[in-house]
């Protein structure tokens, strides 16, 4: 280290005015031969002392009472990791009990983002956090939001060629959705409006899908489309159709991915956990990210707003239905049957058809969107440990508070574990057997399933501490799928952080225990073991990049804080589904959870003890535990893959993409 001249001349007065003369041009060109050689000799005798100095503090020695001690004088505990015993008792005191009664109480109400049940439970989060000894700011921001109207609900009708109604989704809509608080089938964001067209079944609504329209001659311009759920975000479908010429969308779950149908099991909800026929799933079909009005800039009363009409919102109506509803309808479509063996095929009792229009040519389908944009409160709760060495570097744990209806899963599996880690660590605290090195932050993020607006309104008011600040972030979104294994997504530096945690933490099942594999990862390992590109194990098990569909993605992405998201899952060999079927839909409540996925509460306990412990290696290591050759290698092998992937296309195409890899 060579401490620069300006900066040792700073130090002394006298110097100091020399500094500023020279500073001066006016008397520059006039400096004399004599005043410069002066100057040398000052910065080199300081440069000299400076040097001195940091050779005798600073390097240390062998025969020093402060060897290997960067700071003399300094108390030792702050040169060292935290108390390693704090590790056991975190991982002790979580308690499956305490979780499962917090999921009770959390889902007790349908609490969807903006309204009163979703305020009462900030106040919840904010009293629990109290309760633990925490410190707690609650960051609210005015953000755009969309509800279904109240007294005209969203429809999907059949006509014929009189107008008379033939069908009428609402017949198929589930019992619950008269229950107070419920919100209605709807798209979020969805413009309103009326369409009365011919219908046209366009797959899963990708680019493909409509290419493959356009190749048969069908011509989706004027008509309305129904597509299936799966592949990609709802919104993108929207976007890809209204670029196709469409001026409707409806969407379903096909029973062939929502329903155990493939196994032979016909079993639905509340027996299983497969999707029933009017189990519909909401969402939002925003494509951009946080609040719409305000892109880049915190939602508060400072911000600047346009027209709604100027923001890049859904262009055309929007609307879920239940495979129920789906199969009435689509039973008519006349035009030609889909390709066999294709993933046009579905699992409803029909022979698949693709329109345009109805076997007979004068029915049309009637989409009436009635849902609007309103203005509404988005809460952040923020719970706070503050750190004894290193209070300005924060250790983020977080999850949104929001939920469609109930969510039972989504997101409150999260909740659920999150405040029992802040009730151990709070306590910990509180009775002084634990001082965390840096500060831990407990983050309810409000209004995540409108395009995360919660956690992005947050990280664009703070994003310029966040990025000095902020050591990383673990993201407990819908913390359990099923009772299979650990999965985690998480950028590279965080890989090894997990698995250290992983290794720590009691195995949640009697038979993988019984079977060797005690922990936590064992069975990770044994279900997952991670192979490179070439086929050879790398020894550990796969984790996968992150993607962006929860608050980890502001936070990582417009900030730059490692991140990771886990979340415990099922067997993919016996449930051949991307993600659990009652997603989002008003049947995610707390007894499916009990009854099917984790009954003892033991998976979520062992998600909360992994998140847990990575928090508290985060907070207390010395060394901050991140992976930097791990993150080494996984620059590569992005590298790799994108080269894979894309290398020709990007080579005919740009001036300066040239790879260089060393491998
Ligand atoms: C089409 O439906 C109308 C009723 O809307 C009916 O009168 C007519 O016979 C039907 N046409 C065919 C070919 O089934
Ligand atoms: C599709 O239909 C629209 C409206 O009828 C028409 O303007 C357009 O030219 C058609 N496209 C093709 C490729 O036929
Ligand atoms: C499928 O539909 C056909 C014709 O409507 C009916 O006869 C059959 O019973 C249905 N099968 C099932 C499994 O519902
Ligand atoms: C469509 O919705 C509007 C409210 O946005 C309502 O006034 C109108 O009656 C509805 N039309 C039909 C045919 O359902
Ligand atoms: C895991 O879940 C499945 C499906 O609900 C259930 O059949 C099985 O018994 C569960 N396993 C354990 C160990 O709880
Ligand atoms: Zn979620």
């Amino acid at each position: 280290m060579t401490p620069s001249g300006p900066m040792s001349i700073d130090d002394g007065s006298d110097v100091n005015t020399s500094r500023s003369y020279l500073a001066s041009p006016a008397r520059r060109s006039n400096c004399s031969t004599s005043r410069v050689t002066l100057l040398v000799i000052v910065t080199s005798a300081l440069t000299l002392t400076a040097g001195l100095l940091l050779g005798r503090f600073a390097i240390p020695r062998d025969d020093d009472d402060e060897s290997g001690v960067f700071l003399p004088g300094a108390p030792e505990r702050l040169m060292e990791s935290g108390d390693s015993d704090v590790a056991q008792k975190i991982l002790d005191g979580i308690e499956a009990g305490k979780i499962e009664e917090n999921l009770r109480l959390i889902t007790a109400k349908p609490h969807i983002a903006g309204r009163q049940a979703d305020f009462e439970l900030v106040d919840l989060l904010k009293a629990r956090f109290q309760e633990y000894g925490l410190q707690v700011q609650v960051t609210p921001y005015d953000v755009l939001l969309s509800y279904p109207s109240d007294t005209v609900p969203n429809s999907v009708r059949l006509l014929d060629g009189d107008r008379e109604v033939i069908y009428d989704a609402v017949a198929d809509e589930s019992d619950l959705s008269e229950q107070p608080g419920v919100v209605r089938a709807f798209h979020a964001y969805s413009p309103a409006g009326l369409v009365e067209a011919p219908l046209v079944f366009a797959g899963y609504g990708r680019v493909e899908d409509f290419d493959w329209l356009r190749s048969q001659n069908i011509n989706v311009t004027g008509h309305v489309v129904i597509v299936k759920y799966g592949k990609m975000f709802r919104g993108d479908k929207v976007d890809i159709a209204h670029a196709n010429g469409a001026l409707g969308v409806i969407m379903y779950a096909d029973p062939a991915e929502y329903t155990g149908m493939g196994s032979g099991d016909t079993r639905v909800y509340p027996d299983t956990w497969w999707l029933p026929p009017d189990g519909v799933q909401r969402g939002t079909i925003f494509t951009g990210d946080g609040d719409p009005l305000t892109p880049g800039y915190p939602a508060n009363n400072l911000a600047y707003r346009p027209n709604e009409a100027d923001v890049k919102l859904p262009k055309i109506p929007s609307h879920p239905i239940g495979y129920g509803a789906a199969e009435k309808i689509m039973k008519h479509l006349g035009g030609m049957e889909v390709p066999g063996d294709s993933d046009w095929q579905g699992g409803m009792n029909i022979t698949y058809r693709t329109g345009p229009g109805f076997l007979n040519t004068s029915w049309r389908i009637q989409l009436n969107v009635t849902s609007h944009n309103q203005r509404a409160k988005a809460e952040n709760v923020i719970g706070i440990i503050k750190g004894e060495i290193e209070p300005d570097r924060y250790v983020l744990l977080g999850n949104h508070r929001d939920a469609w209806i109930y969510g039972a899963l989504d997101p409150s599996t999260g909740t659920a574990a999150m405040l029992e880690i802040a009730r151990v660590m709070g306590k910990l605290v509180q009775t002084g057997e634990w001082k965390p090195r840096r500060s831990i932050m407990f983050c309810s993020w409000g209004a995540e399933e409108y395009a995360l607006a919660g956690s992005t309104e947050w990280v664009e008011q703070y994003v310029a501490t966040l990025r000095e600040r902020a050591v990383a972030y673990i993201n407990m979104d819908t913390a359990v799928v099923g009772n299979d294994t650990l999965r985690l997504g998480a950028v590279p530096l965080m890989h090894k952080v997990a698995y250290e945690a992983a290794k720590k933490v009691e195995n949640p099942n009697p038979a993988e225990r019984a079977a060797g594999r005690t922990s936590v990862y064992d069975t990770w390992l044994h279900i997952e073991p991670w192979k490179d590109d070439n086929g050879q194990s790398k020894g550990v098990p796969r984790i996968d990049d992150l993607g962006s569909g929860s608050d980890f993605a502001p936070l990582l992405q417009k900030v730059g804080i490692p991140a990771l998201d886990l979340w415990y899952s099922f067997d993919p060999a016996l449930y051949n589904v991307q993600w659990f079927a009652l997603y989002h839909t008003e049947y995610e409540v707390f007894d499916i959870y009990k009854s099917q996925f984790d009954r003892d509460f033991k998976c979520l306990q062992a998600v909360a003890r992994v998140s847990a412990e990575v928090t508290r290696s985060l907070a207390d290591s010395l060394l901050l535990p991140l992976g930097l050759s791990d993150y080494s290698q996984g620059l590569h092998d992005i590298l790799h893959t994108l080269d894979n992937d894309y290398g020709a296309v990007l080579r005919k195409n740009l001036l300066n993409f040239g790879l260089e890899l060393s491998s």
